[in-house]
Protein backbone atom coordinates (compact mmCIF):
# COMPACT_ATOMS: atom_id res chain seq x y z
CA UNK A 1 0.00 0.00 0.00
CA UNK A 2 1.68 3.86 -0.99
CA UNK A 3 1.97 5.92 1.69
CA UNK A 4 1.69 9.57 1.82
CA UNK A 5 4.70 11.99 4.46
CA UNK A 6 2.59 13.30 7.38
CA UNK A 7 1.86 10.54 9.52
CA UNK A 8 2.12 7.43 7.58
CA UNK A 9 -1.43 7.09 6.32
CA UNK A 10 -2.26 4.97 3.89
CA UNK A 11 -3.84 6.31 0.78
CA UNK A 12 -7.35 5.13 0.86
CA UNK A 13 -8.68 6.28 -2.49
CA UNK A 14 -6.28 7.46 -5.39
CA UNK A 15 -6.97 9.00 -8.15
CA UNK A 16 -4.84 9.57 -10.98
CA UNK A 17 -4.70 11.22 -14.55
CA UNK A 18 -8.85 11.32 -14.60
CA UNK A 19 -10.85 12.41 -17.76
CA UNK A 20 -14.32 12.90 -18.15
CA UNK A 21 -16.40 14.90 -20.77
CA UNK A 22 -20.25 15.86 -21.18
CA UNK A 23 -20.57 15.14 -25.00
CA UNK A 24 -17.96 17.33 -26.69
CA UNK A 25 -16.63 19.52 -23.27
CA UNK A 26 -13.66 18.31 -21.89
CA UNK A 27 -14.38 19.09 -18.26
CA UNK A 28 -12.02 16.92 -16.18
CA UNK A 29 -8.38 16.84 -17.71
CA UNK A 30 -6.07 14.78 -15.76
CA UNK A 31 -7.43 15.24 -12.83
CA UNK A 32 -5.20 13.39 -9.81
CA UNK A 33 -5.88 13.50 -6.16
CA UNK A 34 -5.69 11.01 -3.04
CA UNK A 35 -7.43 10.98 0.24
CA UNK A 36 -5.76 9.03 3.02
CA UNK A 37 -7.43 6.70 5.63
CA UNK A 38 -9.31 9.09 8.37
CA UNK A 39 -8.37 12.49 6.71
CA UNK A 40 -10.26 15.29 5.44
CA UNK A 41 -9.22 16.72 1.93
CA UNK A 42 -11.43 19.50 0.72
CA UNK A 43 -11.81 20.26 -3.24
CA UNK A 44 -12.10 23.28 -3.68
CA UNK A 45 -12.25 26.34 -6.47
CA UNK A 46 -15.16 28.85 -8.34
CA UNK A 47 -17.93 27.81 -10.08
CA UNK A 48 -17.84 25.31 -12.76
CA UNK A 49 -14.28 24.18 -12.50
CA UNK A 50 -15.68 20.92 -12.85
CA UNK A 51 -15.50 20.04 -8.73
CA UNK A 52 -19.18 18.16 -8.75
CA UNK A 53 -18.23 16.19 -11.73
CA UNK A 54 -15.06 14.80 -9.85
CA UNK A 55 -17.22 13.93 -7.29
CA UNK A 56 -19.72 12.53 -9.84
CA UNK A 57 -16.83 10.69 -11.67
CA UNK A 58 -15.65 9.13 -8.70
CA UNK A 59 -19.25 7.82 -7.65
CA UNK A 60 -20.07 6.45 -11.13
CA UNK A 61 -22.71 8.83 -12.03
CA UNK A 62 -20.75 10.38 -14.75
CA UNK A 63 -18.59 8.48 -17.05
CA UNK A 64 -14.50 8.28 -17.25
CA UNK A 65 -12.75 8.30 -20.67
CA UNK A 66 -9.61 7.49 -19.14
CA UNK A 67 -7.87 7.55 -16.24
CA UNK A 68 -7.57 5.79 -12.44
CA UNK A 69 -9.67 4.97 -9.76
CA UNK A 70 -8.35 3.03 -7.18
CA UNK A 71 -10.35 2.33 -3.52
CA UNK A 72 -8.67 0.30 -0.91
CA UNK A 73 -6.58 -1.27 -3.57
CA UNK A 74 -8.82 -1.86 -6.05
CA UNK A 75 -10.26 0.01 -9.53
CA UNK A 76 -13.82 0.87 -9.42
CA UNK A 77 -13.36 3.09 -12.54
CA UNK A 78 -15.90 3.20 -14.73
CA UNK A 79 -17.87 1.10 -12.23
CA UNK A 80 -22.01 1.83 -11.83
CA UNK A 81 -22.77 4.27 -8.85
CA UNK A 82 -24.36 0.93 -7.11
CA UNK A 83 -20.63 -0.76 -6.71
CA UNK A 84 -19.53 2.63 -5.90
CA UNK A 85 -21.47 2.47 -2.82
CA UNK A 86 -21.09 -1.75 -2.18
CA UNK A 87 -16.59 -0.81 -2.38
CA UNK A 88 -17.97 1.31 1.05
CA UNK A 89 -18.35 5.09 -1.01
CA UNK A 90 -20.97 7.07 0.43
CA UNK A 91 -22.52 10.17 -1.61
CA UNK A 92 -24.40 13.30 -0.35
CA UNK A 93 -25.23 15.38 -3.65
CA UNK A 94 -25.70 18.89 -3.64
CA UNK A 95 -29.11 18.92 -4.43
CA UNK A 96 -29.41 16.86 -1.43
CA UNK A 97 -32.62 14.78 -2.57
CA UNK A 98 -34.51 14.00 -0.08
CA UNK A 99 -37.96 12.05 -1.15
CA UNK A 100 -40.37 14.41 -0.08
CA UNK A 101 -43.47 12.43 0.90
CA UNK A 102 -41.56 10.29 2.85
CA UNK A 103 -40.59 10.38 6.05
CA UNK A 104 -37.61 11.40 7.74
CA UNK A 105 -37.17 7.80 9.28
CA UNK A 106 -38.40 6.46 5.84
CA UNK A 107 -35.52 8.48 4.35
CA UNK A 108 -33.00 7.48 6.26
CA UNK A 109 -33.99 3.52 5.59
CA UNK A 110 -33.36 4.48 1.64
CA UNK A 111 -29.76 4.31 2.73
CA UNK A 112 -29.49 1.09 4.00
CA UNK A 113 -27.76 -1.60 1.64
CA UNK A 114 -30.20 -4.17 0.78
CA UNK A 115 -32.92 -2.67 2.56
CA UNK A 116 -31.64 -4.46 6.19
CA UNK A 117 -29.88 -3.31 8.72
CA UNK A 118 -26.50 -5.62 9.52
CA UNK A 119 -27.30 -6.17 13.13
CA UNK A 120 -24.35 -8.75 13.12
CA UNK A 121 -22.01 -5.49 12.71
CA UNK A 122 -21.76 -3.48 16.01
CA UNK A 123 -20.43 -0.66 14.12
CA UNK A 124 -22.90 -0.61 11.66
CA UNK A 125 -25.49 2.77 11.68
CA UNK A 126 -28.70 1.98 12.96
CA UNK A 127 -31.52 4.49 13.90
CA UNK A 128 -30.48 4.18 17.54
CA UNK A 129 -27.02 5.51 16.37
CA UNK A 130 -28.21 7.86 13.94
CA UNK A 131 -30.50 9.90 16.32
CA UNK A 132 -27.84 10.17 19.21
CA UNK A 133 -25.70 11.71 16.70
CA UNK A 134 -28.24 13.71 15.43
CA UNK A 135 -30.54 14.59 17.58
CA UNK A 136 -32.49 17.06 15.20
CA UNK A 137 -33.36 14.05 12.99
CA UNK A 138 -34.99 12.29 16.35
CA UNK A 139 -37.07 15.38 16.98
CA UNK A 140 -38.03 15.15 13.09
CA UNK A 141 -38.54 11.66 12.62
CA UNK A 142 -41.97 11.31 11.70
CA UNK A 143 -42.14 14.46 9.43
CA UNK A 144 -42.32 14.71 5.92
CA UNK A 145 -38.99 15.07 3.95
CA UNK A 146 -40.89 18.25 2.69
CA UNK A 147 -41.32 20.05 6.07
CA UNK A 148 -38.17 20.13 6.85
CA UNK A 149 -35.78 23.06 7.02
CA UNK A 150 -32.85 23.29 4.66
CA UNK A 151 -30.76 22.07 7.42
CA UNK A 152 -32.75 19.51 8.33
CA UNK A 153 -32.88 18.34 4.98
CA UNK A 154 -28.72 18.49 4.72
CA UNK A 155 -28.58 16.52 8.08
CA UNK A 156 -30.89 13.84 6.63
CA UNK A 157 -29.05 13.65 3.51
CA UNK A 158 -25.69 13.13 5.25
CA UNK A 159 -27.20 11.00 7.55
CA UNK A 160 -28.94 8.46 5.13
CA UNK A 161 -25.67 8.32 3.20
CA UNK A 162 -24.46 7.36 6.45
CA UNK A 163 -26.75 4.10 7.16
CA UNK A 164 -24.76 2.61 3.84
CA UNK A 165 -21.80 2.49 6.35
CA UNK A 166 -19.43 3.81 3.98
CA UNK A 167 -15.44 4.11 5.05
CA UNK A 168 -15.27 7.46 2.82
CA UNK A 169 -18.36 10.44 2.38
CA UNK A 170 -18.23 12.17 -0.96
CA UNK A 171 -19.82 15.63 0.65
CA UNK A 172 -20.83 18.21 -2.30
CA UNK A 173 -21.41 21.91 -0.80
CA UNK A 174 -22.78 20.99 2.37
CA UNK A 175 -23.47 24.13 4.29
CA UNK A 176 -24.63 25.88 0.81
CA UNK A 177 -27.93 28.24 1.20
CA UNK A 178 -27.71 27.79 5.10
CA UNK A 179 -27.71 30.24 7.83
CA UNK A 180 -24.63 30.80 9.76
CA UNK A 181 -25.76 28.84 12.93
CA UNK A 182 -26.74 25.87 11.08
CA UNK A 183 -23.96 25.83 8.77
CA UNK A 184 -21.78 25.44 12.34
CA UNK A 185 -24.02 22.51 13.15
CA UNK A 186 -22.84 20.80 9.58
CA UNK A 187 -19.20 21.41 10.02
CA UNK A 188 -19.39 19.79 13.41
CA UNK A 189 -21.09 17.13 12.48
CA UNK A 190 -18.59 16.41 9.59
CA UNK A 191 -16.16 16.63 12.45
CA UNK A 192 -18.00 13.86 14.40
CA UNK A 193 -18.42 11.38 11.61
CA UNK A 194 -14.43 11.64 10.45
CA UNK A 195 -13.64 11.24 14.32
CA UNK A 196 -15.84 8.37 14.53
CA UNK A 197 -12.98 7.01 11.27
CA UNK A 198 -15.18 8.07 8.08
CA UNK A 199 -12.96 9.69 5.86
CA UNK A 200 -14.12 12.82 3.56
CA UNK A 201 -14.01 14.40 0.23
CA UNK A 202 -15.62 17.96 0.79
CA UNK A 203 -16.59 20.07 -1.55
CA UNK A 204 -17.10 23.93 -0.55
CA UNK A 205 -17.48 26.92 -1.03
CA UNK A 206 -17.21 27.81 2.21
CA UNK A 207 -13.83 28.36 2.99
CA UNK A 208 -13.63 28.94 6.61
CA UNK A 209 -15.16 25.93 7.27
CA UNK A 210 -13.46 23.93 4.73
CA UNK A 211 -10.36 25.34 6.07
CA UNK A 212 -11.11 24.35 9.95
CA UNK A 213 -12.10 20.43 8.54
CA UNK A 214 -9.66 19.65 6.31
CA UNK A 215 -6.25 17.97 6.77
CA UNK A 216 -5.29 18.78 2.88
CA UNK A 217 -6.80 21.20 0.23
CA UNK A 218 -7.29 20.90 -3.26
CA UNK A 219 -7.90 23.93 -5.43
CA UNK A 220 -9.31 23.28 -8.57
CA UNK A 221 -8.71 25.77 -11.93
CA UNK A 222 -10.90 25.17 -15.08
CA UNK A 223 -11.10 21.31 -15.22
CA UNK A 224 -7.48 21.06 -13.52
CA UNK A 225 -5.66 20.69 -10.12
CA UNK A 226 -3.91 23.96 -9.58
CA UNK A 227 -2.76 23.59 -5.88
CA UNK A 228 -2.59 20.97 -3.24
CA UNK A 229 -1.44 21.62 0.24
CA UNK A 230 -2.18 21.39 3.78
CA UNK A 231 -4.34 23.96 5.53
CA UNK A 232 -1.33 25.41 6.63
CA UNK A 233 0.26 26.22 3.20
CA UNK A 234 -2.79 27.58 1.64
CA UNK A 235 -2.89 29.84 4.61
CA UNK A 236 0.45 30.90 3.59
CA UNK A 237 -0.39 31.02 -0.22
CA UNK A 238 -2.23 34.04 -1.00
CA UNK A 239 -1.26 33.54 -4.58
CA UNK A 240 -2.96 30.71 -4.96
CA UNK A 241 -5.89 31.66 -3.18
CA UNK A 242 -6.16 34.55 -5.42
CA UNK A 243 -5.50 32.73 -8.44
CA UNK A 244 -7.96 29.87 -7.44
CA UNK A 245 -10.71 31.25 -4.80
CA UNK A 246 -12.73 34.11 -4.93
CA UNK A 247 -11.09 36.27 -1.76
N1 LIG B 1 -24.72 17.42 -17.06
C1 LIG B 1 -23.89 18.28 -17.68
N2 LIG B 1 -23.85 18.39 -19.02
C2 LIG B 1 -23.02 19.23 -19.65
N3 LIG B 1 -22.15 20.04 -19.00
C3 LIG B 1 -22.13 20.00 -17.67
C4 LIG B 1 -22.99 19.13 -16.93
N4 LIG B 1 -22.74 19.29 -15.60
C5 LIG B 1 -21.78 20.22 -15.52
N5 LIG B 1 -21.40 20.65 -16.75
C6 LIG B 1 -20.34 21.61 -17.05
O1 LIG B 1 -19.12 21.03 -16.63
C7 LIG B 1 -18.28 22.00 -16.02
C8 LIG B 1 -17.95 21.58 -14.60
O2 LIG B 1 -19.15 21.59 -13.83
P1 LIG B 1 -19.19 21.19 -12.29
O3 LIG B 1 -18.44 19.93 -12.11
O4 LIG B 1 -20.62 21.21 -11.87
O5 LIG B 1 -18.39 22.39 -11.62
P2 LIG B 1 -18.32 22.88 -10.10
O6 LIG B 1 -18.92 21.84 -9.24
O7 LIG B 1 -16.87 23.12 -9.85
O8 LIG B 1 -19.10 24.17 -10.04
C9 LIG B 1 -19.03 23.33 -16.11
O9 LIG B 1 -18.58 24.01 -17.26
C10 LIG B 1 -20.47 22.90 -16.26
O10 LIG B 1 -21.20 23.87 -16.97
MG1 LIG C 1 -20.60 21.94 -7.98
Amino acid sequence: MPTWGMGGCSVFLEINDLNTYYGPSHVLQGISLTVAKGEIVALLGRNGMGKSTTLKTIMGLAKPKSGQVVFQGNSIFGNPPHKVSMAGIGYVPEERRIFPNLSVEDNLLIGVKGGVIDQSNPDAWTLEKMYEVFPSLKKRRTNKGANLSGGEQQMLAIGRALMGNPSLLLVDEPTEGLAPIIVEAVRDILAEINKMGVSILLVEHNLNVAMSLAHRVYLMGKAHIGFVGTVKELDNNPDARAQYLEV
